[in-house]
């Protein structure tokens, strides 16, 4: 933090980050993301969540889906902690402000930086790029219009946002420079813990994701006790035991599937890596997956319950959203009047 205040003088510091709506919440969604997000309500700086709709209607979705998948992110914002009181949650698309600023930014940034970016390149593998949507490929402006329209500071994401972080950078530097301002800030990424990247269980190289075909790869907000132990039971591994010396972390580095179940252990308790490998050194997978299971269904049964119940209440879901969305325009607002007056826009 003391490092931020250095990097953008004159900025009040500020929190935002967003998930898409775009299918089910994984593990790796909980400890890359919101779990962290609830933890940053306790630093002092205001926090803003966002649910980002725009951005997952980059691909297709079927309407009654986005609807349901909106309400069930921000159910798992609220289930994760994230306190309407202590911060703003609201999905994108009720605050123009990000279309509008994104447009802007779209006329900032380079199309070939947008053609260099590994996620465009991820989805599109395969396919006939020309066929994806434009919004695919511009994706990384809308994102860095979300960050830039609160002039945020900081912003927690998983391992594979960095890039994207990296060019909202890029894109704030050239809009400052262009136009000869120091209108917006250079947003610090916060990849921070032991879970910045949840690989899945069927392959330690593969990050855990929503979209694997293998429902058995990864582990879902919803599913139940049952489910989750079953699926840690049966998580690819090695037949070696865990390291048995404190510098055991090393041990683990060609062993990806171990190292994986030791970072979820992790960040599960709140405690390092070396900390867990103190604890098993020595111990086979019979022991570790078993405790593992334990605290998986003990940190994430109180969440997928609390969950459901919000899921009840969709009405005010609805409402906690279109409360978020007025106080998060209300910050928007002024900072987008300015950008177009800087480009050399009338306004009224
Ligand atoms: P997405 O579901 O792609 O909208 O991602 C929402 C947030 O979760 C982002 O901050 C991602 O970096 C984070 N995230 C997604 N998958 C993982 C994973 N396997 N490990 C850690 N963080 C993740
Ligand atoms: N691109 C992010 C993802 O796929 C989601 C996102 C959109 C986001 N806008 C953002 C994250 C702004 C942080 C800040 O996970």
């Amino acid at each position: 933090m003391a490092s931020q205040a250095a990097a953008n003088p004159g900025f009040t510091p500020r929190i935002f980050s967003g998930i898409q709506p775009s299918g089910g919440m994984t593990l790796g969604n909980y400890l890359g993301a919101l779990k962290r997000f609830a933890e940053k309500q306790d630093e002092g700086i205001e926090t803003i969540y966002c649910v980002v709709d725009m951005h997952a209607i980059t691909v297709w979705q079927d309407p009654e889906k986005l609807r349901h998948q909106t309400r069930e992110i921000t159910a798992a914002y609220l289930a994760s902690g994230i306190d309407p009181a202590r911060s703003i949650i609201f999905n994108q698309s009720q605050v123009s402000g990000h279309a509008e600023l994104a447009w802007i930014l779209n006329c900032v940034a380079r199309i070939g930086w947008m053609y260099r970016m590994t996620q465009f390149k991820d989805k599109t593998a395969g396919k006939n790029a020309e066929n994806s949507s434009l919004g695919l490929l511009a994706y990384p402006s809308l994102m860095a219009a979300d960050i830039l329209l609160y002039h945020t500071t900081q912003v927690p994401v998983g391992e594979d946002q960095k890039q994207h972080l990296e060019l909202t950078r890029d894109i704030a530097a050239k809009f400052n420079h262009d136009y000869g301002v120091d209108f917006f800030p250079i947003t610090e990424p916060l990849i921070e813990g032991s879970a910045t990247r949840v690989m899945s269980l069927r392959d330690g190289t593969k990050k855990m994701s929503k979209s694997d075909p293998s429902d058995a790869s990864r582990i879902n907000l919803t599913d139940d006790a049952d489910t989750i132990a079953k699926k840690i039971r049966k998580a690819t591994t090695d037949p070696n035991p865990l390291p048995d010396t404190l510098d055991g972390l090393d041990g683990l580095k060609d062993r990806p599937e171990a190292r994986n179940l030791v970072n979820i252990y992790a960040a599960l308790e709140g405690v390092s890596a070396e900390t867990v490998i103190r604890e098993f050194a020595g111990a086979q997978f019979g022991t570790f997956k078993p405790r593992l299971a334990d605290l998986a269904v003990a940190k994430l049964s109180p969440i997928t319950e609390a969950m459901n119940r919000y899921m009840q209440d969709p009405a005010e879901i609805d409402r906690i959203l279109g409360e978020g969305a007025a106080r998060a325009d209300a910050i928007a607002s002024p900072i987008l009047a300015k950008t177009k007056e800087i480009v050399g826009m009338i306004g009224r």
